[in-house]
């Protein structure tokens, strides 16, 4: 398919514009594999043309469409399930410690994708009920993207989303047949509050004992990580946790944060001393 460097200058500026989103130029494919549907669909025979229609203000629905095509959503339920167990088996317990005055959680999957972050993070909580008697627990779970938000809200997930990291028993206790899909439970569902947001912008009301950004900030150049992180920093509590994706750190790209010391993949304000 060809395109012109200058709809590709015009895909990614809308993309960060958008979403603050770098489309390095190794992904140069994934735009023209990403966009070959919308360009379908809107009646465009080249990239070019889909480019230029977008330079107009009349436009924003298109917009939306193309940004929403070039986001990656790849993701899948109690992903790195490492860093999943010790959130459950460590980083849980010992911040039950620390709250067991109020027996308050809240918790924050930014860049939720489709929500099976979310749905893995509740699942752990209801695995133990006894543990959880009379704590008050909030998950909200949020994504820039509109049509995520939407999929991760319904909790509806196909035969290969579903066995994607699920474990069977999981599946069958906390999910529903549907034809030939599964339906997060209610109880489930409406254990979780997601919300469309966009990391550009300042970060939800409250404190935040434990952020989630997973295999988000990869995409971001270095100052809008950067800034990010200094937003997300804002909104945790003094003695919170930030949970990064495999791979991921704050390391040299953040002032706020610092690795903890004995949980790998967790960090911490800088300067939060354990009494
Ligand atoms: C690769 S998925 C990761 C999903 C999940 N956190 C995980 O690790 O499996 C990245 C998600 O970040 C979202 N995202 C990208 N830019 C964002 C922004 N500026 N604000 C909020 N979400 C964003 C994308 O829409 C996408 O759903």
């Amino acid at each position: 398919m060809d395109m012109s460097p200058l709809a590709e200058g015009a895909f990614s500026k809308l993309l960060e514009r958008a979403t603050g989103q770098e489309l390095v130029a190794g992904r140069r494919w994934r735009i023209e594999t990403a966009l070959g549907p919308v360009m379908k669909a809107q009646g465009f025979d080249t990239l070019d043309q889909l480019a230029t229609r977008l330079g107009r203000i009349e436009e924003a629905r298109l917009q939306q469409e193309v940004v929403e095509a070039l986001l990656n959503h790849e993701t899948s339920f109690f992903r790195d399930l490492a860093a999943f167990r010790s959130f459950a088996d460590e980083v849980l317990p010992a911040l039950a410690e620390l709250r067991t005055d109020t027996k308050r959680l809240r918790i924050w999957s930014a860049g939720c994708s489709t929500g099976q972050e979310a749905y893995s993070l509740a699942i752990d909580f209801r695995k133990k009920p006894d543990r959880w008697q009379g704590w008050d627990i909030a998950i909200v779970a949020t994504d820039v993207s509109p049509q995520a938000v939407s999929r991760a809200r319904e909790g509806l997930y196909g035969q290969m989303e579903i066995q994607r990291g699920l474990p069977i028993g999981d599946m069958i206790g906390w999910f529903d047949a549907e034809g030939e899909s599964w339906r997060a439970k209610p109880e489930l569902r409406r254990s979780i509050s997601f919300a469309v947001h966009n990391l550009m912008e300042p970060p939800p009301l409250g404190r935040f004992d434990i952020v989630l950004c997973r295999n988000v900030l990869l995409y971001f150049p270095m100052a809008t990580r950067r800034a990010v992180l200094d937003r997300i920093a804002g909104a945790m509590a003094p003695d919170g946790l930030l949970f990064l994706g495999a791979g991921e750190t704050v390391l040299g790209q953040s002032e706020a944060f610092e690795a903890d010391r004995s949980l790998r993949g967790f960090y911490r304000l800088k300067g939060w001393q354990k009494a």
